[in-house]
């Protein structure tokens, strides 16, 4: 696996990689990479015959009060993850290659409708920068496929909008989300947390479980649910941000005909917000 870390260089690789008649998988990351990005990467292996990973920690996406400055870097590890599940070819770009002229003036791309809400109200602006990079990294790289995590649910809806809306000619594959054995999905920021902390982080999926068992068997006050799914991570010594049931596809509120549904939860353990979701089918059984 070679590491590139300038646009021209990425370029000529993918370029020299379509010249030999291979197609071109796309892997985003921020780093500090864990089984969940293994699984990306893998889903990419078995796709496409080069697979691109970026490791880029994007300032555009962190609120001023988040961790952009200490969200871990660890770039050896990393490497080494990143060979052992098949990839090719690393782009790790600097701040300045992604944003030469600094990122005030940087032309933005926001998708309305999906972005706004659940994390697009907690974190203001998130979203656009999410958006904005991903569009880049796009069109520096110009896969074939790109696969993405569905741990983080709104920004998979937000990245199938801009692609469908701006026409970019990629397939964008959503891949599970991975899970420790205690149900906690992998996470970077799981690393943030205390002993006590992880004792206390399933609590988020099994919240998203009870709700979803209710589901199914018929419950249909939506508001009920969420008050006693909110208590009860209150009680496990979470702090929730959100909780709520959406319809799947838009994350528009559900109406009574819906069958296709996800729970999305965030919570902060101390200062660390988790996230987490989870489909359901009411057509099929639980
Ligand atoms: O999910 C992430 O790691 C990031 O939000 C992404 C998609 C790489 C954009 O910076």
């Amino acid at each position: 696996m070679i590491t590139l870390h300038s646009v021209r260089e990425l370029r000529a690789a993918v370029a020299h990689a379509r010249s030999e008649g291979k197609s071109i998988g796309f892997v985003p990351t921020m780093g500090s990479l864990h089984s969940g990005h293994a699984a990306l990467i893998e889903k990419a292996v078995q796709r496409a015959d080069f697979v691109v990973a970026s490791i880029f920690v994007n300032p555009l996406q962190f609120g001023p009060n988040e961790d952009l400055a200490s969200y871990p870097r660890p770039l050896v590890a990393d490497q080494e993850k990143l060979l052992s599940a098949g990839c090719n070819l690393l782009f790790a770009p600097s701040v300045e290659a992604i944003y030469p002229d600094g990122m005030q003036d940087q032309t933005r791309v926001s998708v309305p409708g999906v972005s706004q809400g659940l994390c697009g109200a907690s974190r203001p602006g998130h979203f656009d920068g999410v958006a904005t990079v991903v569009c880049k990294l796009l069109n520096i790289v110009q896969p074939d496929m790109a696969v993405f995590g569905q741990k983080d649910y709104q920004q998979l809806a937000v990245i199938r909008a801009l692609v469908r809306d701006l026409n970019l000619p990629v397939q964008i594959i959503g891949e599970p989300t991975v899970r420790d054995a205690d149900g906690l999905a992998l996470s970077s920021r799981n690393a943030y947390l205390s002993a006590a902390q992880r004792a206390a982080a399933p609590a988020l999926y099994a919240c998203l479980r009870r709700l979803a068992t209710a589901l199914h068997a018929g419950e249909r006050d939506l508001s009920l649910l969420i008050a006693a799914g909110k208590a009860e991570l209150n009680d496990a010594g979470l702090r929730p941000d959100y909780l709520e049931i959406r319809e799947a596809n838009s994350l528009r509120m559900p109406s009574a005909k819906d069958a296709q549904l996800v729970i999305l939860v965030a919570a902060f353990l101390g200062q660390t917000r988790l996230i987490d979701n989870l489909l359901v089918d009411l057509e099929q059984p639980h």
